[in-house]
């Protein structure tokens, strides 16, 4: 009972927001099942996956909740945001439009959760550096400017996922 209790203390709600076909919902299946589909589809709805991670000796579960980019596809934005104490907003390094969307994204997560959300902007698909289109200065300076952590990642080879996320929950723990 004791470990039931224990496990109760520490679950943390993580969204993850971007627009559509950053890789939202890859970085979770990469994160929590060690999957990639290179065909994935469109989220519609919400779907959550919980984790189990280990900070400090500690077992952490982080809930980590996923929806649509694309505005026809959401959840209801108020209750997707509820009780999130951590955030990870996405972009693709190979398309600018999804970076220049970061502020806009940023402002909503403002709008819903208080300011002691811990926040990553991660620039995600570093495995195509042939067509990058968002330099890694570019994504730092904005995190800084911002007061965000950063991190470039890639769920197609597991780059820095693991680390991604474990940092968040660190820091909410
Ligand atoms: P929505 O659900 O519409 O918001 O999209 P999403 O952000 O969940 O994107 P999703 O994870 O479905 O990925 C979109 C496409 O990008 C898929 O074809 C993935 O296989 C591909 N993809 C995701 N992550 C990576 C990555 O790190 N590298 C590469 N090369 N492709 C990726
Ligand atoms: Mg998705």
């Amino acid at each position: 009972e004791d470990n039931e209790e224990v496990a109760e203390e520490y679950l943390f709600k993580v969204v993850l927001i971007g627009d559509s076909a950053v890789g939202k919902s890859n970085l979770l299946s990469r994160f929590a099942r060690n999957e990639f589909d290179s065909n994935s589809k469109a989220t519609i709805g919400v779907e959550f996956q919980t984790q189990a991670v280990e900070i400090d000796g500690k077992e952490v579960k982080a809930q980590i909740w996923d929806t649509a980019g694309q505005e026809r596809f959401r959840a209801v934005t108020s209750a997707y945001y509820r009780g999130a104490v951590g955030a990870l907003i996405v972009y693709d390094i190979s398309r600018r439009t999804t970076f220049d969307s970061i502020k806009r994204w940023l402002e909503e997560l403002s709008l819903h959760c208080d300011t002691t959300v811990a926040r990553m902007l991660v620039g995600n698909k570093c495995d195509l550096e042939n067509i990058r289109e968002v330099s890694v200065e570019d994504g730092k300076s904005l995190a800084e400017a911002e007061g965000l952590f950063f991190m470039e990642t890639s769920a197609l080879d597991s780059t820095n996922v693991q680390t991604a996320f474990e940092i968040v929950i660190r820091e909410i723990y």
